[in-house]
């Protein structure tokens, strides 16, 4: 593929009606079970030291192999030297030793009470004037105070920035919750993630006027929502500042910028399209929004895929930054960005070994601290950082690594949940797994520990998140809450929803009950819903 192709070479296309149905596939796999971070990797740029002992590199040039081969070498050199410790251990010692090593990982009860009043801390930070400046936890103002009423009609477009692809979406909201959606994922190529604002939003618009030609809608003026996944300072409904970076995007002279005004002006740069750009929201507005399209109770979204964060309703009179024209409405939606909880130490008292490491080889050393011990984009990563550890103790593997268990980036995450779903006592999955790591000669021993390890790592996660939400959930004291979920881990993960139920259940006040929904495409139908409502507005005020 050269280059031209793979910069605007769709990947996918997808119909939808709102049964859900696909009813055309375009491409491999189409969107089943597609886990969003499976290629992700965490770091392009760094190759850095674990233990001291070897150097691990997510760059495939032949350089890096070779620089790799040689350190996985050293590693396997170290592995056989530590292993006198550990390989004439017995099974039994060899799961005492990991289950060890994975105490770290385990959040206990009074551990996961104390997140909550830091969480709640936090977001009354980020909520009040003076404290703002300097909070971590942002709870931006999304400016979308009105929940979908099911009366939303028309055709709309949406553009869903923020996870591993981009997509180019046409809704068509009818009648009884009734909706048609094609949609197209088109890559957004690495040089085009870490390169120039102008290549993206330049990328960005030449993918929309393909779609538009495509679907027959290119000489139509329709009603855009742009779904974009970063912590953005907004504005206004349709204006907002970026704030910072995540997820492996650091796209140069974007920061501080209008977004929407950068959409506008690529679009403008090309001359051919038009459209009315009528929102900007994040995926967690977009999740909200989806889920209380069809139920009233969804007060909170929650994205736990390649990034995590939450959105609620608050009422007005908490969000002190909010300077709308007082038009009477008691709530607006508060966009927490709660990835970034614990940039100022809040989590060290919970934060281990492995994910000091995740966060020095980031792109974004510092920042996100909470998203880097749950999310997509790291789990896999965090997995494999304990099972090297472990294997170069000799505990592991007989001490035998592989290539690919010391490269930084090639534990996908979607291994966890495929490790997690064998049956109890079984590890079909999991031996499927290591030879895919290059690790064929595993025993029950080792692929009982690898679960163990991948189940420690998926059940923090699923804890903090939890921690999260029962502390949204405790501050808006509402009788019944239904929280609205997408993401890959959430979606893909075996347990992680039943893990987040139990866990929300023993932290929230008594006499609350609550419900987790999985969102229906919230970055795409709910960027259609918030631009819909806003066009609703529209209407009104006209009148
Ligand atoms: C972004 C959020 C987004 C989340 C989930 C985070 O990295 O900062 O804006 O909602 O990922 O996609």
């Amino acid at each position: 593929m050269d280059q031209e192709q793979q910069l605007n070479g769709a990947m996918r296309s997808v119909s939808i009606n709102s049964n859900g149905l696909a009813t055309k596939l375009n491409g491999h796999n189409g969107c089943k079970g597609n886990d969003e971070t499976d290629n992700v990797r965490v770091l392009p740029a760094a190759t850095a030291a674990t233990g001291g002992s070897f150097t691990i590199g997510s760059d495939t040039s032949k350089a890096t192999n070779a620089a790799n081969s040689a350190t996985a070498a050293t590693a396997n050199a170290n592995a056989i030297q530590i292993q006198t410790s550990a390989a004439g251990a017995s099974a039994a010692d060899k799961k005492k030793m990991v289950h060890e090593l994975c105490q770290q990982l385990l959040l206990t009860d009074e551990q996961v009470q104390e997140l909550c009043y830091r969480i709640l801390h936090e977001v009354r930070r980020g909520l009040a004037k003076d404290t703002h400046p300097k909070a971590n936890v942002k709870c931006f103002v999304t400016y979308v105070q009105d929940l979908p009423n099911g009366n939303e009609r028309g055709k709309f477009l949406a553009l869903d920035l923020g996870g591993t692809n981009f997509r180019v979406l046409l809704i068509h909201l009818q009648e009884n919750n009734d909706f048609q959606m094609e949609s197209r994922i088109y890559a957004i190529p690495q040089h085009i993630m870490i390169g120039s604002g102008r290549q993206l939003f330049d990328h960005i618009a030449e993918c929309l006027s393909n779609f538009m030609a495509e679907h027959n809608v290119y000489s139509e003026r329709l009603p855009l929502g742009f779904t974009f996944s970063f912590p953005l300072r907004q504005l206004g409904l349709t204006k907002g500042l970026l704030e910072t970076w995540t997820k492996g995007f650091d796209c140069a002279g974007v920061v501080d910028q209008d977004v929407v005004q950068l959409l506008k002006d690529a679009i403008a740069r090309r001359g051919d399209v038009q459209i009315d750009v009528c929102a900007i929201l994040n995926d967690t507005t977009g999740t909200l929004m989806s889920c209380a399209w069809k139920n009233h109770n969804c007060k909170i979204g929650l994205i736990v895929g390649t990034g995590s964060n939450a959105c609620y309703v608050e009422k007005v009179e908490e969000a002190e930054l909010f300077d709308m024209p007082d038009n009477h409405k008691p709530h607006v939606l508060i966009n927490t960005e709660w990835g970034a909880f614990g940039d100022n130490g809040a989590l060290d008292f919970v934060r281990t070994e492995f994910d000091n490491d995740i966060d020095s080889h980031s792109i974004n050393p510092g920042k996100q601290t909470f998203e880097k011990m749950i999310s997509g984009m790291y789990m896999g990563e965090l997995v494999r950082l304990v099972l090297a550890k472990m294997t170069l103790n000799g505990v592991l593997f007989n001490g035998q690594g592989s290539e690919v268990l010391f490269t930084r980036g090639l534990f996908f995450t979607k291994y966890v949940s495929e490790i997690e779903a064998d049956e109890p006592g079984t590890f079909t999955n999991c031996r499927l797994v290591l030879e895919e790591l290059g690790l064929s000669n595993a025993t029950d021993g080792d692929c009982a520990n690898v679960r163990y390890i991948c189940e420690c790592v998926s059940k923090r996660a699923a804890h903090l998140v939890s921690a999260g939400i029962a502390t949204l959930i405790n501050k808006m004291d509402e009788p019944h809450v239904t929280v609205g979920v997408d993401g890959s881990v959430y979606r893909f993960h075996p347990k992680f929803h039943n893990l987040m139920v139990e866990k929300i259940t023993q932290l929230i006040k008594p006499g609350i009950s609550f419900d987790l929904m999985l969102s229906e495409d919230g970055s795409g139908r709910g960027a259609a819903l918030v631009a819909a409502v806003a066009c609703r507005e529209d209407i009104l005020n006209s009148k």
